[in-house]
């Protein structure tokens, strides 16, 4: 069956501050919607794409949309933009889930996700070692843990999942910080492969002067 791509584009960024949605700013030309989409296509794993925007956006990104490429409207959390690009996914053998705000992440992503869907992984998400050290805190701000570096992850997407198995981790009303984390609720075994630096998530001012000059550099 088909493998979908779900691009949840819906979100406000409200942290990076601009006056547009954050998956409508430009980066040298070209909206992050855009460009995570056109790099989802050329990585020529994914056979169509459903792009989830702001509501009033629908209308105008439709009429723009290149061909395999439907748009549909988001709700309030990122967990109700994804279940509306789910739903709209119906024939989906597979379906990769990836943020309009990693804009700058290299096809080669996309490809190594599904390599292992198809060798029989459930859920495979990407990832990279995580650079700071983390601790876990109380209310008042004291730390109560410091967690074996070694063994955290600093997670991206794409993240890939037989559908069905998102479409039940989708079901109850649970919320989660990804997509995984509702598998991982579910019982069921994520595996993770190694994550590519350029697909960070454009969240802050400070991303969107790295993405800029990563772009400003040449990169691909
Ligand atoms: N997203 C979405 N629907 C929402 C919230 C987020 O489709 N209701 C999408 C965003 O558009 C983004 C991705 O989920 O591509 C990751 O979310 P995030 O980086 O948090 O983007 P925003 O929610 O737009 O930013 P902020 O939290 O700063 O407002
Ligand atoms: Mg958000």
């Amino acid at each position: 069956g088909p493998v979908v791509g779900i691009i949840p584009a819906a979100g406000r960024g409200v942290r990076l501050g601009e006056s547009l949605p954050k998956a409508f700013v430009e980066l040298d030309g070209r909206t992050m919607l855009d460009r995570a989409v056109e790099a989802m296509l050329a990585s020529a794993v994914v056979d169509r794409v459903v792009v989830v925007v702001p509501p009033e956006l629908v209308a105008s990104v439709a009429a723009t949309a290149p061909a395999r490429v439907c748009v549909v409207a988001g709700g309030a959390e990122r967990t109700d933009s994804v279940r509306a690009g789910l739903a709209a996914a119906e024939d989906a053998a597979y379906v990769l889930v990836h943020d309009a705000a990693r804009a700058l992440t290299p096809p080669r992503l996309f490809a190594r996700i599904v390599v292992e869907l198809r060798g029989g992984r459930s859920a495979v998400i990407p990832v990279l070692p995580v650079a700071d050290t983390v601790k876990s805190v109380d209310r008042d701000g004291r730390v109560t843990g410091t967690p074996d570096r070694s063994v955290l992850r600093a997670v991206q997407t794409p993240q890939g999942f037989e559908a069905g198995l998102l479409r039940r981790a989708n079901a109850g009303a649970g919320d989660a910080t990804d997509d995984a984390g509702l598998v991982e609720r579910l019982g069921e075994g994520v595996y993770t492969v190694p994550g590519e630096p350029l697909a960070f998530k454009i969240t802050t001012p400070l991303d969107l002067v790295l993405a800029r000059a990563v772009l400003a550099a040449g990169a691909p």
